[in-house]
């Protein structure tokens, strides 16, 4: 991995906030110039060797995804706007229909707003049940999945890893014990896809959703991921072009076959090729290689943070490389603003899991999320800046 490649990371910043979203290669962007300079055609429409490029471009990245997950065929990748659209789809397109009222579903505190949400309007709409797995130290623990599932149990849906608190929960195990109830699971992968490899069908996922601005990609490119025998089942929930072979004046119509039934309209076509640039740089690190250089970051981190006057951190002990901390009497938003003084960035506040600041007993907490690119040195400068005598002072 070379530093240089990120055009950021040579303007003097420190960046901790990938958690929101990652930085971007170069490659990246020089992608998607070439597709708007050079071949800016739509997809899936054309009869002509421009277009067809585009083709066999956005579906290069569709076998890229497929691969980089290990799903077992390419109409299971379905492009979405983002891992929030792609749960949307998944829960309006397939959960809506499958669950009646008085059905559960099994979340936890500390799901991100995408998670919750529209649970709640299912909760509302056809009177299902939302509960929550109770949470050990802030982790979910198989034991408390079984203790929480009952007859009315029909779907499990959680992050792999939490975007507050950054526990990375045992999926496998929980999969397979869902299975074994015939309840399905649906993962929130937004915070994971891009630190360490997630297979599919070692995993037993029957849905996945991630977004590709996490992982090196743009912003607005997600991924739906369904087993195929789901995703048959699974409506759309946006209709028009792209999505149809053929509509009559009285409203007969036939639909297309997946992936493209998920996919009306005109895709972020250059966000899509691009992403493909995005995995290709990530397999060429390779996803162990990231995953075991973050635990180390991590470990490191937490020992030195550790030295920091008045630290409280919330997490030391998870794997994931996401630090949630704050600073006895120092409002966390604030410390936010007094490092970014110093260009550091990291973010403050709920980080969109609202319902977690019960257990966590704070609302706001600043949170470190670590990527490959970040440094020991980085974390020795945060540290120093945290220790500095004054840092009530500045704030104030
Ligand atoms: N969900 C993103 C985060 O955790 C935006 O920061």
């Amino acid at each position: 991995m070379n530093r240089d490649n990120f055009n950021i990371l040579n303007k003097n910043i420190i960046y901790f906030d990938n958690g929101a979203t990652s930085l971007k290669p170069k490659c990246l962007a020089d992608s998607i110039s070439d597709y708007y300079n050079n071949y800016s055609a739509n997809a899936h429409r054309g009869d002509y060797d421009l277009s067809l490029k585009v083709d066999s471009k956005y579906e290069e990245t569709r076998t890229l995804v497929k691969d980089f997950i290990n799903a077992k065929k390419n109409k299971e990748i379905i492009f979405t706007s983002g891992a929030t659209d792609s749960l949307n789809k998944i829960i309006f397109g397939y959960f809506k229909n499958y669950l009646t009222k008085d059905d559960e579903v099994l979340i936890t505190k500390s799901e991100h707003a995408s998670n919750v949400l529209p649970w709640f309007e299912l909760q509302d709409n056809i009177k299902i049940k939302v509960k929550y797995i109770p949470l050990n130290n802030l982790e979910v623990t198989l034991d408390n999945v079984k203790n929480s599932i009952t007859d009315k149990t029909k779907v499990i849906s959680i992050a792999h890893i939490t975007n507050v608190v950054g526990d990375i929960r045992p999926i496998k195990e929980i999969i397979k014990y869902a299975h074994s109830k015939n309840i399905l699971v649906i993962i929130d992968g937004a915070q994971s896809v891009a630190h360490s490899k997630i297979d599919v069908q070692d995993l037993d996922i029957d849905f996945l959703a991630f977004s590709a601005h996490k992982m090196l990609g743009p912003t607005g490119v997600g991924v739906l991921y369904g087993k195929e025998e789901l995703l048959n089942n699974i409506k759309p929930i946006i209709f028009g072009g792209g999505m149809n072979a053929s509509f009559q004046f009285d409203g007969t119509r036939i639909y297309s076959e997946l992936p493209f039934l998920l996919e009306a309209g005109t895709p972020n076509i250059a966000g899509v090729i691009g992403f493909g640039e995005a995995i290709k740089y990530l397999n060429k690190i390779g996803m162990d290689n990231i995953a075991n250089y973050e635990k180390e970051l991590k470990k490191y981190a937490i020992n030195r943070l550790k030295e920091v006057k008045d630290i409280i951190i919330y997490n030391e002990n998870s794997e994931s490389g996401i630090i949630t901390f704050n600073i006895k009497d120092i409002f966390a938003q604030d410390l936010a603003i007094y490092l970014n003084k110093y260009n550091i960035c990291v973010r403050a506040g709920n980080h969109c899991a609202k319902i977690l600041k019960d257990d966590l007993g704070i609302k706001n907490t600043c949170r470190i999320s670590l990527y490959f690119y970040n440094t020991k040195e980085e974390i020795d400068y945060l540290v120093k800046v945290l220790n500095n005598k004054n840092i009530k002072d500045e704030i104030i």
